[in-house]
């Protein structure tokens, strides 16, 4: 199919570029460098047809000169309309934009599908690691039945500063703020919900289901203390920022939270502002990729990545998503940090409360002496209600001299 207005298979292949920030410019500087090499590879030849900014281009003037759009804006407007209206009128689109796909991401898919055109969107979800190919293609065959995520590389930067350091969150941060780690205002990061939005677009992938933002609860890492990484070290357990999406039963859960995991699992090993992903499918064990999950130029390269596979034609398109249950109250395994009164019975009684709900407990450690008592557990894995119906009476104890710390731990490793 040759979009009105197209040049057809044969001269350059017309890209309109939507924004030119970090990105965008980026990604132009990039495709100018490249096209010689893609037009040997690939037979055409790439270039910038026009560019929309706040100030500069006019958007149906744009799209009439384009074979394809790529949407560096961010945001959902008026990025969302323009992308639609380039699909309508049959050209493919290559976004980098998380918060479109886990908004937007039925219309998207739909539209794509409709007018058969090609929605790419790889550098939406960590930067330049290749998480959405694989996923989409190399995997098409394999039953995924779990991703867990490094999505976020502000948050793995300051849960790495804390492990590395002693230090607290707030100079982690601040740390992160001063090498550019982290943006001034850091709470789309720092409260899991930008790794919320890359879950539900991983999720959608990998279990061919319309998963959006909302279905995702998250959880960030500003309540995380320099004594939860310390004591955790103590039980061979590292803290990160984990998106987990799995199939259980007949429904599927996507969540977001910190969590221990132990050194035999991949994800436990990615330091600083990288990303990873892991996906589990019986057909495979599990693969891991990992990489600079932001960037200006890493994510450009992501973006004309994906521009060079939409001039290789045929189109490849999402399949309809189906429909499954999401699950919200999920089995997990826990650590619990409780500051409590120095004297006999205590680990007795918490140990009870635990017991009469379930909770079995796989490693204790006791700390420190008098007013700086404090028990640190992990749990086996249970079903996070009968956790949490325990945490309440054990946080009514009266030798229990602050509210329980809470996070999760991911028990798999892969040795
Ligand atoms: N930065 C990264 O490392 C990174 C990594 C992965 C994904 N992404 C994604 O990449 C996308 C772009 O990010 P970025 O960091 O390059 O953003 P950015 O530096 O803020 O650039 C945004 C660009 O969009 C233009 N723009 C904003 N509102 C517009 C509007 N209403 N109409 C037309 N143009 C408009 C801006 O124009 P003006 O120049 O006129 O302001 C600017 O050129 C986002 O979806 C982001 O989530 C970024």
């Amino acid at each position: 199919m040759t979009p009105e207005g197209s040049s057809g298979e044969s001269g350059p292949f017309r890209v309109g570029l939507l924004g030119h920030g970090t990105v965008g410019a980026a990604f132009h500087e990039l495709l100018e460098a490249r096209a010689d090499a893609i037009e040997q590879g690939v037979g055409r030849r790439p270039e910038i047809s026009g560019v929309l900014t706040r100030s500069r281009g006019q958007f149906d003037d744009l799209l009439e000169r384009s074979d394809l759009i790529v949407e560096l804006i961010g945001g959902t407007e008026p990025a969302l309309d323009y992308v639609l209206r380039a699909m309508r009128a049959g050209r493919h689109v290559v976004t980098a934009n998380k918060q479109l796909l886990s908004q937007h991401g039925d219309e998207l898919y739909a539209t794509a599908y409709e007018h058969q055109v090609q929605l790419r969107f790889e550098a939406a979800v960590a930067g330049v690691v290749p998480a959405i190919r694989v996923m989409a293609e190399t995997l098409a065959a394999a039953h995924i039945e779990r991703v867990h995520g490094i999505v976020n590389g502000t948050t793995n930067f300051i849960l790495t500063a804390m492990e590395e350091t002693g230090a607290s969150y707030e100079d982690a941060l601040a740390e992160a703020q001063r090498l550019g780690f982290a943006e001034a205002d850091p709470s789309e990061d720092v409260t899991g919900k930008d790794a919320a939005a890359k879950m539900a677009i991983l999720a959608r992938l990998a279990f061919g289901a319309p998963v959006g933002l909302e279905q995702v609860p998250y959880e960030g890492i500003e309540r995380v203390t320099p004594e939860d990484i310390e004591y955790a070290k103590d039980l061979g357990l590292s803290l990160k920022l984990v998106g987990r999406a799995e199939r259980i039963g007949g429904g599927i859960a996507v969540h977001v939270y910190p969590a221990f995991l132990y050194g035999g699992h991949p994800l436990a090993s990615v330091r600083g502002s990288f990303n990873a992903v892991t996906i589990e499918s019986p057909a495979i064990t599990e693969i891991t990729l990992s990489g600079p999950g932001a960037g200006g130029t890493q994510t450009a390269s992501a973006v004309l990545g994906d521009v060079i596979s939409a001039m290789i034609p045929p189109p490849t398109l999402p399949p309809p998503a189906v429909e499954q249950e999401i699950v919200m109250d999920v089995e997990s395994a826990f650590y619990l940090h409780l500051e409590v009164a120095d004297r006999p019975g205590v680990l007795a009684q918490v140990a009870e409360i635990l017991g009469l709900q379930g909770v079995s407990i796989k490693s204790v450690v006791q700390k420190g002496l008098g007013d700086d008592a404090r028990l640190v557990m992990v749990m086996h894995p249970v079903l996070e209600s009968k956790f949490r119906a325990a945490i309440d009476l054990i946080a009514r104890l009266d030798f229990v001299r602050s509210s329980p710390r809470v996070i999760r731990v991911i028990e798999e490793v892969f040795e």
